[in-house]
């Protein structure tokens, strides 16, 4: 490559990331128009966006979060009233021109969830700053993308079968702009149900997809079962989570109950202490059925076992209309997408909305652990399933269940990845509207 050429785009990447951090929006404005918003600083990691949130933060303890140009030789003003107002309303000034920043450089196509090298997106920055209406632009613009790809990634599937040549070639672009998204934005390929947000190890990771998992032999243990690379599939800390689901699920004795996933059957278990008439299992692991079976699950009270696939196993349940006061849906190593359609497409013929056997109609719940290795990711996923959710007719009730720091209690000692990382659960209960 030409060496003046090299240094061109380096300057053009320092004036960009400059631009970002003073808020210079008409600099910034011009630069953009020659390069892209997605640079990157090969020694910090920052981009535009990173630079941008991250100027806000204080030199100064005793300053509020707020925006750099307040401070007068790197003093505060004084503290009399006076001067507590017009901090308080540059604060506000900076702030505002900080967010228009922001807003350009997602405008231009900024990549909301890059990496700089400590490991932060720029969400990550603005809500360790408390930046909230920062913290709040980025969540919006992780939305719109990665509801962006997931729309993209059906337009594909619908166009699959078309032979039009015009057709096929508008396929193409959107083939070209879906993978342009998916490496531009790694963690949209990585929507776990289970298996959070680390995109750098799990886009690889072969044993995380479905079919190879089924087929790798597990490990038990009393606090958790682990995968053939020690990826957690189900922890001894998710139990209270697993209780507050099963007691908001089956409120009386005497419910019908499906569980997807048996796992360590730790929800299991409490729902057999609920005393439900009927207690269906879809289970596909080989070695997680071995062990309901060495267990004796096959002989407690109104359980039925469903061994394979759940999207094997549901088709069947559906076409002998058996019908559910509670269905719970926590699998692993699948995308966001097949619970997006086991929601959409399959409880409405499984969930008895009528009431039933229950006084308050069927209820829907499932593990929500999308993200949660990040609370932005977590932040985004949550609302792509809220507005998903409530597509597919469902009302949604959220309960926050705090969740105690994993890391010092040794939960992730031996496994390989930290699958959760935020310290409060939202716990999703839904019933069909209306
Ligand atoms: C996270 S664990 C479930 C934990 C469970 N909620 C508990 O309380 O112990 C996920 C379970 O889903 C099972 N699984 C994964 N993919 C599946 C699929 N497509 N159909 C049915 N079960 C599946 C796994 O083998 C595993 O036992």
């Amino acid at each position: 490559m030409d060496p003046e050429f090299d240094t061109d785009t380096d300057l053009q990447m320092q004036s960009l990331l400059l631009a970002a951090a003073h808020h210079d929006i008409a600099a910034l404005r011009n630069l953009l128009r020659n390069t892209s918003a997605n640079v990157q600083d090969s020694e910090t990691g920052f981009t535009p966006l990173h630079a941008a949130i991250a100027a806000c933060e204080p030199d100064d303890e005793s300053e509020t979060p707020a925006e750099p140009s307040k401070q007068v030789n790197g003093h505060l003003n004084g503290d009399n009233g006076a001067d507590k107002r017009t901090d308080s309303e540059e604060r506000k000034k900076g702030l505002e021109v900080a967010a228009q920043t922001v807003k350009l450089l997602f405008q231009n196509g900024a990549i909301w969830n890059d990496l700089d090298q400590n490991g932060e997106t720029p969400g990550c920055i603005a809500l360790r700053l408390g930046l909230k209406e920062l913290y709040e632009l980025v969540v919006d613009a992780g939305v719109r993308a990665e509801l962006l790809l997931s729309r993209l990634d059906e337009y594909q599937l619908l166009g699959d079968g078309n032979d039009s040549a015009d057709e096929e070639d508008d396929d193409i672009e959107i083939i070209e702009a879906s993978e342009a998204i998916e490496a531009e934005n790694p963690s949209t390929e990585n929507t776990e149900t289970q298996v959070a947000t680390e995109p750098e190890v799990v886009s690889q990771d072969a044993s995380t997809t479905n079919p190879t998992y089924l087929t790798s032999p597990l490990t038990f243990t009393q606090t958790r079962l682990l995968d053939s690379s020690a990826n957690g599939v189900m922890m001894s800390w998710e139990t209270a989570l697993m209780k507050r689901s099963a007691e908001l699920l089956l409120p009386t004795p005497n419910l019908r109950v499906l569980n997807i996933g048996h796992g360590m059957g730790i929800i299991d278990g409490v729902f057999q202490s609920h005393s439900p008439s009927s207690h269906h299992i879809i289970e596909a692991h080989p070695d997680v059925l071995k062990r309901m079976r060495e267990e004796g699950w096959n002989d407690k009270p109104g359980v039925v076992i469903h061994e394979g696939r759940w999207q094997d196993v549901v088709p069947g349940l559906i076409e002998r209309g058996d019908m559910f006061d509670a269905i719970y849906f926590d699998t692993f190593a699948e995308e966001y997408k097949a619970l997006r359609e086991f929601f959409t497409e399959y409880v409405i013929g499984l969930l008895d909305s009528s009431g039933g056997e229950s006084s308050e109609g069927g209820k829907f719940g499932f593990f929500n652990g999308m993200g949660a290795d990040r609370q932005v990711c977590y932040d985004v996923y949550n609302k792509i399933v809220e507005m998903d959710l409530f597509e597919a007719g469902f009302d949604t009730k959220w309960e926050n269940i705090p969740v105690p720091d994993l890391q010092e209690a040794g939960e992730w000692d031996g496994v390989r990845r930290r699958y959760w990382a935020l310290d409060k659960y939202k716990l999703p209960t839904c019933s069909f509207i209306g």
